[in-house]
């Protein structure tokens, strides 16, 4: 399973990038209106810290041709780049066009399990389905991302599901159990979920029997 940070901040994705467990990046219009500056300056940053990663980056156009052509131009800044475009049927066709063109895409704003079949059938790469938005307005964030894994795995689709905005640590560990293929995840939650006070309470204990023993060096 993969594990994605749901961020467009490069101090952070830098801290992270090194540790191993990183496999990509999602930004959205908000991560990048957050992290200020010049969005294609931080984007091509992002790709260079995490060269063997996917980075996600959002058309921010709403008329379909325009969508098309900003899709194309996004796609060029780097190898690594999916470009995300948002769940919509007046998209429909600009994504089966940028499919036959070979351009990594990742449908954002995935509310339904048939809009997630809808895109599995057009060939992209990566749905996106949104937990936390989901749970906000009192549905099942979790048992869409169950129900679309069993959907993936029904019909053979190729395509990866990515569980989208989790906002605790419960949800993500939700995510890993409903067999998602990534998570994308703020980078609070995963310091908080990557981490236990009985771990460093453990550590001191061990550090301190250790001591105990008068041992300068070992082995
Ligand atoms: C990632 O691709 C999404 O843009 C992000 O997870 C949305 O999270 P939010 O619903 O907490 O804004």
């Amino acid at each position: 399973m993969k594990i994605f940070l749901d961020t467009a901040d490069i101090s952070t994705i830098k801290q992270w990038a090194h540790t191993g467990i990183i496999d990509g990046v999602t930004t959205n219009p908000t991560h990048l209106s957050k992290a200020g500056g010049d969005p294609k300056k931080i984007i091509k940053e992002i790709c260079e810290l995490l060269l063997h990663g996917s980075v996600s980056v959002e058309v921010t156009e709403l008329d379909p041709d325009i969508v098309y052509a900003q899709a194309k131009a996004i796609s060029v800044l780097a190898d690594n780049i999916t470009v995300k475009i948002p769940c919509h049927s007046r998209y429909f066709e600009v994504i089966k066009r940028l499919v036959d063109e070979d351009i990594s895409l990742n449908i954002t704003l995935i509310f339904t399990l048939t809009q997630g079949l809808a895109m599995c059938k057009l060939g992209v790469d990566y749905i996106s389905p949104f937990m936390g938005r989901l749970d906000d307005i009192g549905s099942s964030g979790i048992k869409l991302v169950q129900d679309m894994a069993n959907m993936r795995d029904t019909y053979s689709y190729n395509t990866e599901l990515l569980a989208a905005s989790i906002r605790s640590v419960d949800q993500l560990h939700e995510v890993i159990l409903a067999g998602a293929d990534i998570a994308t995840v703020p980078v609070a939650v995963l310091e908080k979920a990557v981490s236990h006070p009985l771990t460093d309470k453990g550590i001191e204990k061990f550090l301190a029997d250790w001591q105990a023993l008068g041992i300068r060096k070992f082995p």
